[in-house]
């Protein structure tokens, strides 16, 4: 067996901290995260031989495995190849971009869209793209590490509110200078708290305060609104906000993520933001699950509606188990236990039981909400839901 040498005699002081971290070591014994399934098929997925229902998936729509969105991504390999190699600004770009850029900025209801190869990169340049040095950024506390790395890159200065809360918003900017320019960034569905964002209020502060405002809509769009256009659309809000960013991981069952705004905006965009100049453009393959998931979300509505069904059904199971939700209003649903030790306890209950669910703890989420985080999708069946029933209830019984 190959001895590497770093692990043998660590040389640098980096190297050390690396070996020496405590977080690393406690991960890799309680092993919760990066856990490996070696089969799926809808809603299942196997390790070793046992069957687990996917309870923590983003899967909202369940089009992982329509047959038009394989289809689709097959296609696409077949007439484009496995990838562009190279950025959309140099030798990357081709019609398959634009055309999903043209249909998605359509039903969001923005004049232009920019697609990138993963919702993280489109995230952070919503962000980093449009601020920069001497401005401020206000956010609610509780935005997505993406937002957060957007912030750090844009050299502005940032404060936060309390989460979803438009009059502490409004408090922060009593002391700020009036002509100082100003981004509000928050998410439309708040991927770890299930909670829709204030937005017609938070819109209202934001015009009172000649703010640009940013809104991450990863969970909302697909979800949200008349056919899943979104958390916008779900208030009317489309014209409002500025810039709308999100991920083609979630109900749209591909990997790679957009910015939507006005065409003025993505001609900015594309002339400054750096993670789209010097990355390389989204595979042909996974622009095609994106397209055919959206397209699918229009000519399907079916699949929204049983997303809804499941979730109602599930969110009254959680409830009247006494199990605390945090007021989720989403198929993105937390189970607040309040310590990693709970936490860990439930999540392990759960695994014995055959449901797989994610674990979330301090700094992740705010200190005492610690949580497994579930998500339901329209692919769940009622069989499904009733064994997450049974699980449940085991789980709470020994907590
Ligand atoms: C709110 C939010 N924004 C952005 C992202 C990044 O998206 P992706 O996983 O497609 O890179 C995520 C993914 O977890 C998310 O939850």
């Amino acid at each position: 067996m190959a001895i590497f040498p770093s692990r043998r005699n660590p040389k640098s002081r980096i190297a050390r901290r690396c070996q020496d971290d405590s977080v690393t070591k406690l991960r890799l014994k309680y092993a919760p995260y990066y856990y490996t399934f070696d089969r799926q098929e809808g809603t299942q997925v196997w390790r070793d031989g046992k069957s687990y229902i996917m309870l923590s998936s983003n899967d909202y729509l369940g089009l992982g495995n329509h047959p038009k969105v394989i289809e689709a991504g097959k296609a696409a390999m077949e007439k484009w190849g496995a990838s562009t190699t190279g950025a959309r600004l140099a030798n990357g770009s081709r019609s398959y971009h634009t055309e999903l850029e043209e249909e998605l900025a359509d039903y969001i209801g923005k004049e232009a869209c920019h697609i990138h190869a993963a919702g993280y990169l489109s995230c952070m340049s919503a962000v980093a793209s449009f601020a920069e040095r001497g401005d401020l950024i206000v956010v609610d506390k509780n935005v997505h590490s993406s937002l957060w790395s957007g912030i750090h890159l844009s050299g502005a200065s940032a404060e936060r509110f309390i989460h979803n809360n438009p009059d502490d918003l409004r408090d922060v900017l009593v002391h700020e200078d009036p002509d100082r320019a100003k981004l509000l960034l928050f998410e439309g569905v708040y991927s770890m708290e299930g909670h829709v964002a204030r937005m017609p209020e938070l819109m209202d502060v934001a015009r009172e305060n000649d703010m640009f405002s940013v809104m991450d809509d990863a969970h909302g769009f697909g979800v949200m609104g008349p056919g899943g256009r979104g958390t916008a659309a779900h208030f009317g809000l489309q014209s409002e906000v500025d810039v709308i960013s999100g991920s083609f991981s979630k109900a749209l069952s591909s990997t790679g993520g957009y910015v939507a705004s006005s065409r003025e905006m993505i001609d900015y965009l594309r002339t400054h933001s750096k993670q789209t100049i010097f990355s390389a453009a989204i595979s042909p393959s996974q622009a095609a699950c994106a397209l055919a998931s959206l397209r699918i979300l229009k000519e399907e509505p079916e699949h929204l509606e049983r997303l809804w069904h499941n979730t109602r059904r599930y969110k009254q199971m959680v409830e009247s188990l006494g199990l605390d939700c945090w007021g989720s209003e989403t198929p993105a649903m937390p189970i607040v236990l309040g310590s990693k030790e709970r936490v860990y306890s439930f999540w392990k209950d759960l695994l014995a039981k055959g449901v797989f669910t994610v674990i979330s703890v301090a700094p992740g989420v705010p200190p005492g909400k610690d949580l497994v985080r579930t998500a339901i999708s329209a692919r769940h069946t009622d069989d499904d839901l009733d064994k997450v029933g049974e699980a449940l209830a085991y789980a709470a019984r020994s907590l």
